[in-house]
């Protein structure tokens, strides 16, 4: 068997690939082939036991929520699921006290825009933002600016692991040591690391790393998930904790009795459909492995790059592997047409991938693509720019 043989060979678990070229595993990862089965067994306990079936999800959707923080690297008990991002960086920031000296969020310009839009909200809760600008082009995440933002008054750091237009890794070291140091709290938004990075959340000493599990995880819509670090997750409150978030949800006890550790930013009742939809693909990864899927993106990712620059499109991620994630954001356009109208013709063609204003066109080949259907985008873009 080849290298990467084992890994072609489950292709045949994600029906889409015999379909499309698929390349957009950053933006909507490819659905497993046991989703349906899994949502028909959910089906099926709903059917035949009705609120009994409590007794199998609700294990089940803690189980799940460990399997997804285990490709983080996150302990078992350290993990939570939720809807989405939004909902649990909203639920983080309400448990913070932010009416006092220390009050400050540092963030980048360069985050993903739903947490922009929480940190614009800030100052209803007596907190100020510092949203650290980009560089002149707008693209670049500037760290030394970063560091120099946070001081005594800062509550809270934010940042993106892997950044959402460019693929930049964000090197999160310094900024933990020093939030630390000054005796700040630091959240990373690891969407678009998961899946495609080995991510260790307790080696990198993150409070929380939370994301969501649409992109590489091929876990679908409706699986946010956060870690929280025992010692931190131990001393804040959320505000909506919900019933899934007090120590015995099935004691419906009206005083609040926060459940230990993460779990008390459960909320209300769980999107079980969604977790048992998620679990075949998050299975898949854990058996592979991170190292091996990192591998096979950089020996995917690194031709593409070459090949992209070899035909002069412009490309806005890093050209090092070591500080790109898992796709690739390349800009074609020229010659009046532009690189929005060469997406719209790949599509018709039945090569998936995304376009992001500034940046171009996102290509993410993941573990299971080949070289031919990485390069073959760029051979496609040619074609439509020559008007074939
Ligand atoms: C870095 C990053 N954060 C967050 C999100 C999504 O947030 P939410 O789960 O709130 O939809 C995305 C993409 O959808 C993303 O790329």
């Amino acid at each position: 068997m080849t290298a990467h043989e084992d890994l072609l060979s489950r292709r045949a678990d994600y029906p889409i690939l015999g379909r499309r070229t698929y390349l957009a595993s950053h933006t909507l990862g490819a659905m497993h082939r046991r989703t349906p089965e899994r949502l028909a067994e959910f089906a099926g306990q709903w059917a035949e036991q009705g609120v009994v079936a409590w007794q199998d999800w609700a294990p089940e959707v803690e189980r799940i929520a460990d399997l997804v923080g285990s490709l983080v690297g996150a302990p078992a008990g350290t993990t939570v699921l939720r809807q989405n991002v939004a909902d649990l960086l909203g639920d983080l920031v309400a448990s913070l006290d932010w009416r006092g000296r220390r009050n400050r969020v540092v963030t980048s310009a360069l985050e993903w825009p739903g947490s922009l839009y929480t940190w614009s909200q800030i100052g209803r809760l007596g907190g100020e933002a510092v949203v650290v600008p980009a560089d002149a082009d707008g693209l670049a995440f500037d760290l030394e600016r970063m560091l120099d933002s946070v001081d005594e008054r800062t509550l809270l750091v934010e940042c993106s692991h892997v950044l959402f237009r460019t693929s930049t890794i964000v090197d999160v070291r310094p900024l933990v040591a020093r939030a630390h140091d000054v005796g700040a709290l630091v959240v990373v938004d690891g969407y678009q690391a998961a899946g495609t990075l080995p991510v260790d959340v307790v080696a990198l000493g993150v409070d929380a790393y939370l994301g969501g599990s649409v992109k590489y995880l091929s876990g679908g819509p409706g699986n946010g998930w956060m870690y929280a670090a025992p010692d931190v997750s131990a001393r804040l409150e959320p505000v909506t904790a919900g019933w899934f978030g007090q120590t015995a949800p099935f004691a419906f006890d009206p005083d609040i009795a926060y459940a230990s550790g993460v779990r008390r930013f459960a909320g209300g009742t769980p999107g079980v459909p969604s977790a048992y939809a998620a679990e075949p693909a998050y299975q898949a990864l854990a058996d592979i492995g991170l190292r091996r899927i990192r591998e096979r993106s950089v020996s995917l990712t690194q031709p593409l790059l070459e090949g992209a620059l070899e035909r002069g499109f412009s490309v806005r991620s890093p050209h090092d592997p070591d500080r790109r994630g898992g796709h690739v954001s390349i800009d074609p356009g020229r010659g009046g047409v532009s690189s929005g109208q060469v997406h719209d013709r790949l599509l018709e063609r039945g090569i998936v991938v995304d376009h992001r204003p500034g940046v171009g066109i996102r290509v993410s080949p993941h573990f299971y693509n080949t070289l031919d259907e990485a390069l073959g985008v760029l051979d496609a873009m040619s074609e439509v720019l020559a008007g074939r």
